[in-house]
């Protein structure tokens, strides 16, 4: 979900619905505005934020919005926020999930008349018990105590040019302008607007006027440090391509050069990350442990895989949803790895609070500035991928493996697993990798012709060895994520053990057939869906009967990174497939951006 909020000397209206169609990202099954006049206007509506009906002006000064991803209720007018008292004057918008909302609701007894079944509305209930018409930020503050679980919170009362906002659990940050503060779930809500920015902190409740802000923790006012936002206005916009994942797909040679900027000497073959984490420490480190989910946890494996080559640890890769801090091992000796593009997917964020619990040392490692995982994991490495706006991860992804190789190269240079020449060759593939992925970007007519022939098929079958596995799941769960597509990725020695049965002549077969995928064995299994009739297309050269392969691209020298650069056609496939059959690419159904519900 996604919240924001604006107070200050111009027309709220404009600004609050154009900050909130920025957060659509997290979240599009509903949506709403309130707006703060001597009585609150209230629009809200199932459906996206451009299907609302707001009216053409309103003289408000203050307002709050959101757009919702449904949890607890269906996506319905009523569901949506924000969600009121019985008097109409008390405006709530919320993300996360309150826990005790059952409990809650009991106590307010029949006096309340709940008009939704969301947790959300005994929020503005509880405010209304607290209410005395003087200071909202104690009234919310006394409420904010009541509550269990994850959220988010702003509430605008009517009359009131002020809005009160609290954080547990659920990202907030306030935009510091000139006579007009504006609130956010995340950056580039307002980033046009604003780039000075205070990121609020669990246990934060924070009252926001035209003129400044006050934040309370625990019941004293205290400061928290202003960040200036780097980022573009124009960065969170789509530039001239269709849709934003197209420009994210077309971004990644820059975003990679932005991820290597100062951190790699290839000559030398040395890496700086600031990793703040002893020396000592890293040289005795016995394993590793990645926590992530989705595409963050397909580049885990991919991580998983040059630690171990190149800095000579143990590692394991785990789906955070699942993940259980190992009996037996030595937590001191094991650093736990949180990969998320946002940092705010609450799967791998509980997976992180229990490896921190056990006594593990963490590193987080993000691509925004300011989000919560960065403030729980010990240290925090940047993919320095710029906002990423496409729910389908792509260029967050190349840059979560440009990063992860860093990591791998730092960490086998101080362990003394890596030699200065190995190290070096391996920093030169990295180099080279934007001007790799850049052959492949201009290769996009080519694939989208394949594309358009094969977008009816029944099912697609991606297949990968060894660094092409992580890459085949992630080229099938681009595919199914934007398509809604069949798509399937497998450990190309598997297929025979079970899925070859799915194999027909209505099956398209995507390998990946680079250096460092074990090619030739995969092509083994290319001939074996050949004989059943799909058709197959290959990426990388393979030596052996390459007529089995119905089309092949070739993929640049990129060494261990070859498999990523595969990732680039199959991101511009997925991408084609989608957009000829007329999908929504940037905001597929069912998903959102930022999971932060677990
Ligand atoms: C959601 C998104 C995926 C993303 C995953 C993990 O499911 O739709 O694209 O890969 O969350 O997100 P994270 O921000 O932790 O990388």
């Amino acid at each position: 979900c996604g919240i924001t909020g604006y107070v200050g000397d111009s027309d709220a209206l404009p600004i609050v619905s154009s900050t909130l169609a920025n957060l659509e990202y997290r979240g599009y099954d509903s949506a709403g505005v309130a707006l703060g006049n001597a009585e609150l206007e209230i629009y809200k509506a199932e459906g996206k934020i451009g299907e609302l009906t707001l009216p053409d002006s309103s003289t408000a000064r203050s307002g709050i919005g959101h757009t919702r991803w449904s949890t607890h209720g269906p996506p319905t007018d009523e569901n949506a926020h924000p969600h009121t008292d019985c008097t109409g004057e008390i405006a709530v918008v919320h993300n996360g999930i309150i826990e005790n909302h059952a409990e809650l609701r009991a106590e307010l007894g029949a006096e309340h008349t709940f008009t939704s079944d969301t947790d959300t509305e005994v929020v503005p209930h509880l405010i209304e018990e607290h209410w005395d018409g003087e200071d909202l930020l104690d009234a919310v503050s006394a409420v904010v105590d009541r509550l269990a679980g994850s959220f988010a919170i702003a509430v605008l009362v009517e009359g009131r040019n002020e809005i009160v906002a609290a954080r547990q659990d659920s990202p907030l940050v306030i935009g510091h302008g000139d006579g007009e503060t504006f609130l956010a779930s995340d950056v580039p809500a307002f980033v046009e607007h604003s780039r000075d920015v205070t990121f609020l902190e669990d246990g934060d409740v924070a009252r926001i006027e035209p003129d400044g802000v006050e934040i309370y923790h625990d019941g004293e006012r205290i400061e928290r440090e202003r960040t200036a936002v780097e980022w573009e206005a124009e960065a969170a916009e789509k530039g001239g391509y269709e849709h934003f994942m197209l420009k994210e797909i077309h971004e990644q040679p820059r975003a990679l050069r932005q991820a290597l900027t100062g951190r790699v000497d290839a000559l030398s073959g040395d890496v700086d990350l600031d990793l703040g984490l002893p020396e000592e420490y890293l040289q005795s480190l016995e394993e590793i442990q990645i926590v992530a989910a989705g595409t963050s946890y397909h580049a885990g494996l991919y991580a998983e895989q040059l630690l171990e080559e190149l800095a000579d640890v143990r590692v394991t890769t785990h789906v955070a949803s699942e993940y259980d801090v190992g009996g037996g091992r030595d937590p001191w000796q094991t650093l736990v790895v949180a990969i998320t593009q946002s940092g705010e997917t609450a799967d791998t964020l509980e997976a992180l609070r229990s490896a921190k619990a056990s006594g593990a040392r963490t590193l987080a490692v993000t691509n925004t500035v300011g989000s919560t995982v960065t403030r729980e994991a010990d240290e925090t490495v940047y993919i320095h991928a710029g906002p990423e706006i496409g729910v389908a991860a792509t260029k967050t992804f190349v840059s979560q493996v440009a990063t992860a190789t860093m990591l791998a190269v730092a960490l086998g240079r101080t362990r003394g697993a890596l030699s200065r020449d190995e190290a070096s060759a391996v920093l030169d593939s990295l180099r080279g990798l934007p001007g790799a992925i850049q052959q492949v970007l201009d290769r996009e007519a080519e694939i989208e012709a394949i594309a358009q022939e094969y977008a009816d098929r029944e099912a697609f079958f991606f297949l990968g060895r060894r660094l092409g596995y992580p890459v085949a799941l992630e080229g099938a769960l681009k595919l199914k994520e934007i398509s809604y597509d069949h798509a399937e990725g497998f450990a190309a020695g598997e297929l025979k053990h079970g899925p070859l049965a799915l194999v027909t002549d209505d099956v398209l077969v995507l390998s990946v057939l680079t250096q460092g995928s074990n090619p030739e064995a995969t092509l083994h299994n290319v001939a074996e869906v050949d004989t059943r009739g799909a058709a197959t297309v290959g990426f990388g050269e393979a030596k052996g009967d390459g007529s089995v392969l119905d089309h092949s691209f070739s993929v640049p020298e990129a060494g261990l990174l070859e498999p990523v650069v595969a990732n680039v056609y199959m991101q511009l496939f997925a991408y084609h497939v989608a957009r000829s059959k007329g999908r929504a690419i940037d905001k597929p159904r069912n998903l959102a951006k930022s999971v932060t519900v677990q």
